[in-house]
């Protein structure tokens, strides 16, 4: 027997990411080598003391059974000194919570917030996790333009009224995958005016939050009366290279947090106290390591932006994140009939702009997560097939 995926799951989609991936199986399984510039799986290993602390944890009995829903106290105590220090944020131990991963919260929040009758706003291109949890929860999904006019910010003042008075959450994300662009206190304190006056939850995805190139990315808890109509959502899978681990926390508005909680517990269950205690030992130390996989993004950065601009093409600067946008010469009009024949005939891999939504349409999102001399390559075999392409 064959069973079929339910309307709700139907309505998800495909991810591109998995179809682009099952066409690079196919070329692999044919002899031919891809130089894969699409992922977003950091390339480097988990720090080695890291992994050596969830070693000795292993041994610990009490790690064996249930852990305890929304974190060990020991490991929100250390987030609490984590936003102190970094970034001078006072957090109360129910403003906490813990979970495996920050795309089971990003499902989660539309399914504990939002109603079908409901709309939650997000921002376009974006990365594709808020639209999947929208999709799940049945509520409306509005998009606001992320255009590079105005630095990929979205212009919160033109979302109609009608739409203001249905909101009840909204996504936001900085630094910006896919764009690489950051946010300003500014624009983060307008966000929150923004939630107060509408009575919307905002929910921050601080996914890159430590790799940020120029100066260190804002919070979204940093600006004033943030915790009363907000969270931000960190992961240790890019700071700390742990995407494997499964390790994620939320901070911010109380009443947000319970939910999440509650919707977490009733769904995925507790976070292995193996990868808790690996995260609280991450949390506390690896400054400098830290500091070393900033520097080692940067400079992959550097080399890729230079070769592009050397050979006089759009593209933008990348102030974090470790994904580079490059905007496609006019004469091409499809960025996916590009990317995949990029893939067919030069075997390289990127991913269209318009996988992200369609404001993304006439862009290419390029991945840092290979070695330089990979990405040079890379850059190089895409350079040479744009300039002979015609659609
Ligand atoms: C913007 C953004 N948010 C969330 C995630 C998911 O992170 P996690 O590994 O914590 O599930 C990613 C992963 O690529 C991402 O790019």
């Amino acid at each position: 027997m064959e069973f079929k995926a339910s309307h709700r799951l139907q309505s998800v989609g495909e991810k591109y990411l998995a179809i682009q991936q099952a066409n690079i199986n196919q070329l692999k399984k044919s002899g031919i080598e891809v130089l894969n510039l699409g992922r977003g799986n950091p390339d480097l290993p988990t720090f080695a003391p890291v992994v050596e602390k969830a070693k000795t944890a292993l041994d610990n009995k009490v790690n064996h059974g249930y852990p305890p829903y929304g974190g060990k106290p020991a490991l929100k105590e250390t987030i609490k000194q984590f936003y102190q220090r970094e970034y001078q944020v006072a957090l109360e131990e129910d403003e906490i919570t813990v979970f495996s991963g920050s795309a089971a919260a990003l499902t989660a929040l539309p399914m504990a917030l939002a109603d079908p009758s409901g709309v939650v706003l997000t921002p376009t291109p974006a990365f594709f996790g808020y639209h999947i949890g929208i999709t799940m929860s049945g509520a409306e999904e509005w998009q606001m333009p992320l255009l590079e006019r105005n630095d990929y910010l979205p212009e919160l003042e033109k979302i109609p009224q009608a739409v203001r008075e249905r909101a009840q959450m909204m996504f936001l994300n900085y630094p910006h995958n896919p764009t690489g662009a950051g946010a300003t206190h500014a624009f983060f304190d307008k966000a929150v005016q923004f939630g107060l006056d509408n009575h919307i939850a905002i929910v921050h995805d601080f996914a890159y939050a430590d790799i940020s190139f120029e100066h260190q990315a804002p919070s979204f808890l940093q600006s004033k009366r943030a915790k009363e109509t907000g969270i931000e959502i960190y992961t240790l899978s890019k700071t700390f290279n742990m995407a494997g681990w499964r390790s994620a926390f939320a901070v911010g508005n109380a009443s947000i947090i319970k939910l999440l909680k509650a919707y977490i517990q009733n769904s995925v269950g507790g976070t292995f106290g193996v990868v808790q205690d690996a995260s609280q030992y991450a949390l506390e130390t690896q400054i400098e390591e830290r500091k070393q996989l900033r520097d080692t993004y940067l400079d992959r950065r550097n080399t890729v932006i230079q070769l592009l601009k050397t050979n006089q093409l759009s593209v933008s600067q990348s102030s974090g994140t470790f994904f580079v946008w490059l905007k496609l010469p006019e004469k091409i009009t499809d960025d996916r009939r590009f990317a995949k024949s990029l893939l067919n005939n030069a075997h390289v891999a990127v991913v269209p702009g318009s996988a992200f939504g369609d404001a993304g349409q006439g862009y290419l999102r390029i991945s840092l997560v290979a070695d330089t001399a990979t990405l040079a390559s890379g850059i190089n075999q895409l350079i040479t097939y744009l300039k002979q392409y015609r659609e």
